[in-house]
């Protein structure tokens, strides 16, 4: 179990949290920043300072959030772990339970 981004962050992206994290694992996809899950060293660093409370321990996402408690495990699934966000152009799509979000839908 680790730490998850969850949907506040779709079509927001503050980026705060990339500037806490002490591992840069947490990476950005068109609508959403996804947190790497055998990189995470679990810190919570990110958690406080997402302006729009995005960030969860998993087992803390809020019920009606329940596929981004998996999301960012499952969007790793291709890429693996590239050992740094900094170093790794933006993925090119999101998980489907980001896409299944529609445009301008308050979070
Ligand atoms: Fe998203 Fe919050 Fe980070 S909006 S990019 S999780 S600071
Ligand atoms: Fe980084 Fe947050 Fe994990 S700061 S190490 S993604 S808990």
């Amino acid at each position: 179990m680790t730490y998850v981004i969850a949907q506040p962050c779709v079509d927001v992206k503050d980026g705060a949290c990339i500037d806490e994290c002490p591992v840069d694992c947490i990476y950005e996809g068109p609508r959403k920043m996804y947190i790497q899950p055998d990189e995470c060293v679990d810190c919570g660093a990110c958690e406080p300072v997402c302006p729009v409370e995005a960030i969860f321990y998993d087992d803390d996402v809020p019920d009606p959030w329940e596929g981004y408690r998996t999301a960012d495990r499952e969007i790793f699934g291709v890429v693996g772990s590239p050992g740094g966000a900094s170093g790794t152009e933006p993925f090119t799509e999101d998980h489907r339970v980001v896409e299944q979000v529609p445009l301008g839908a308050p979070n």
